[in-house]
């Protein structure tokens, strides 16, 4: 056994603190008919996103890897049930720009796809890079939104999706000790980032060309993170992760929504 495979049940104990949360209200009295129409449609294409995920529970429950054990699929629950919630405040966030949510769309049907045909630690990998993708996005939208709940809400993702980083880290970690197992995982993990890059900015660039963001900006932002969570996986001199989240625990689970914005500088392209 790894050093690693016990902490899943502070993992689930992080993840049910943070579950007791209460989703806001509707109503946002903030002017948003100043930000363009194609921003509303892309969160409702990361709303889709953010809903599903359910069948990596049971494969989970299911799998014979050593250090899959019963507090990690309840953990994996309930950051399963988080993502979920993250697809109901980017539902207000939706109506509240004007804009509707939506059921199918290429990108989303894409992951899941990719979710779908493939054994729990690519899934794992999978999820990873989605959390790569959210940081990034949700962090740059963020800091090109008027001031207001959107930005809170926005922020509350970001925070929620720097736990997920680290969890699957986490997972992967334990699933790459052998340096052969590394360089696998390593190649995996550049060829899927690279793709999903590709591919998000594809399906996003109008919003990103309305909020003015460069292709460099998102690109250098991407890789920032991209190598983050590569060195979790991979690199042994790394901190336990458990450690950075408990921090985060200590602060309160409603801590998150105290994120300011303004401190995120787009010329900042360095993991926060
Ligand atoms: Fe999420
Ligand atoms: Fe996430």
């Amino acid at each position: 056994m790894n050093t690693e495979g016990g902490n899943w049940a502070r993992w689930k104990r992080f993840f049910k603190a943070r579950s007791e949360r209460q989703l806001p209200t509707l109503f946002d009295p903030a002017d948003y008919t100043g930000v363009p129409e194609s921003v509303a449609q892309s969160l409702a294409i990361f709303q889709l996103g953010e809903s599903g995920g359910g069948t990596i529970i049971e494969q989970a429950r299911l799998s014979s890897i050593d250090e899959v054990d019963d507090h990690y699929v309840e953990a994996l629950e309930l950051f399963v049930k988080e993502e979920h919630r993250h697809a109901e405040l980017l539902a207000i966030c939706v109506r509240n720009l004007g804009g509707s949510l939506i059921n199918s769309n290429w990108t989303a049907s894409l992951f899941v796809f990719a979710r779908r045909l493939i054994g729990l630690r690519l899934k794992v990998l999978v999820l990873l890079v989605a959390e790569v993708v959210g940081i990034c996005y949700y962090q740059l939208l963020a800091s090109r939104l008027p001031a207001g709940r959107h930005r809170s809400l926005l922020a509350q993702i970001v925070t929620d999706e720097h736990a997920h980083l680290r969890f699957h880290s986490s997972f992967l970690r334990t699933q790459t000790q052998t340096w052969w197992r590394r360089l696998i995982f390593t190649g995996a993990w550049r060829s899927a980032t690279v793709a999903a890059a590709v591919v998000v900015y594809l399906d996003h660039r109008a919003a990103m060309r309305d909020l003015k963001l460069s292709p460099g900006t998102v690109w250098r932002r991407w890789m920032s993170f991209s190598r983050l969570a590569e060195d979790l996986v991979t690199d042994r001199r790394q901190p336990t992760f458990i450690d950075t989240v408990i921090r985060e625990e200590c602060r309160g689970p409603d801590s998150t929504v105290q994120i300011e914005f303004n401190t995120l500088s787009l010329a900042e392209d360095r993991p926060s």
